[in-house]
C-alpha cells in the first residue's frame, strides 16, 4: 500500500512524483533543514549539495520508486520523505557513478562508507526526515511502513540504516518501529516477504 493518511487527515504519504518539480525541491529543502543530527543544516555547508548530493538527489534519481512523501494539511505541501535503496551494494557502485556537484573522489568515499557488514543480511537501507512542525503525528511511522511494504513486495530480506550518535529522537523513533540496534547506533530489520503485509511480525 502506498498511500496512507492518519486518522485526523493531517498527514497523508503518496509516491514521490517524479514529474513534479516541487516534490525534488521540497526533499532537498527537507533534506537541509533536518540535515544536522535531525537539526536544522542550513548555513553549515557553503554549498547545499553537500548534503543533498549525498542523502537525497541520488535516491529520486537512482531509487525514484523506493521515494515517498508526506503531505500536510493546508495545500498539500510536502513536509516529508522517505528515501529507499533496495541493494545498498549495487546502489553504492550507482551513487559514486553518478555525475554531480560532489567530486569523484568525495563520491567514492561516501559510497564505500554505505558498504555496512549489515548489508549482507539487511541489504536495503533507508532515510527517513520531517520538517519540525510535522514531527510527531505518526508521520515517519507512516513513511517508514510504507517504504517497507514497498522492499517486502520486491522481496527485500532486509533493512538497515545508521544514525548520528547526538540524534536522540531518532535513536528513540526506530526501535518504536520494531527495529533492533545490533551495535550502538546500527538500526535492522528483518522483512519477511511471505507473511501478509499486515502481520506486525512481518
Ligand atoms: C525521527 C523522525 C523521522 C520520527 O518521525 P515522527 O513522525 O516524529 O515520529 P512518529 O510520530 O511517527 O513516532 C513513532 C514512534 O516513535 C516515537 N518517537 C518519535 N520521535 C521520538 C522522540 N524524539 N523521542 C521519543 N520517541 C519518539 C513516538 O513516540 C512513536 O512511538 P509509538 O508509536 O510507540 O507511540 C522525525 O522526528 C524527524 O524527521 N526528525 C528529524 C530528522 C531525523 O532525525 N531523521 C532521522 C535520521 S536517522
Amino acid at each position: 500500500m502506498s498511500e496512507r493518511a492518519d486518522a485526523l487527515g493531517r498527514l497523508r504519504i503518496r509516491p514521490y512524483d517524479p514529474r513534479r518539480a516541487a516534490d525534488r525541491a521540497a526533499v532537498l529543502d527537507i533534506c537541509l533543514k533536518t540535515g544536522d543530527a535531525g537539526a536544522d543544516a542550513t548555513g553549515t555547508y557553503a554549498d547545499p549539495r553537500e548534503l543533498t548530493e549525498r542523502y537525497a538527489a541520488p535516491y529520486l534519481d537512482l531509487e525514484p520508486g523506493l521515494a515517498f512523501v508526506a503531505e500536510g494539511p493546508e495545500g498539500g505541501d510536502v513536509v516529508g520523505y522517505v528515501l529507499g535503496a533496495a541493494d545498498t551494494r549495487d546502489f553504492a557502485a550507482r551513487f559514486a557513478a553518478r555525475e554531480s556537484s560532489l567530486s569523484r573522489a568525495a563520491r567514492a568515499e561516501h559510497a564505500a562508507g554505505m558498504l555496512l557488514p549489515e548489508i549482507a543480511a539487511f541489504p536495503a537501507h533507508l532515510h527517513v526526515d520531517l520538517l519540525p512542525a510535522a514531527q510527531g503525528r505518526g508521520g515517519g511511522r507512516m513513511l517508514v511502513e510504507t517504504l517497507l511494504d514497498a522492499l517486502r513486495a520486491a522481496g527485500v530480506p532486509g533493512v538497515h540504516l545508521s544514525v548520528d550518535p547526538r540524534n536522540t529522537g531518532a535513536l528513540a523513533f526506530y526501535p518504536r518501529l520494531g527495529f533492533a540496534e545490533p551495535r550502538p547506533t546500527v538500526f535492522t530489520r528483518a522483512l519477511s516477504t511471505t507473511a501478509h503485509p499486515t502481520d506486525p511480525a512481518a
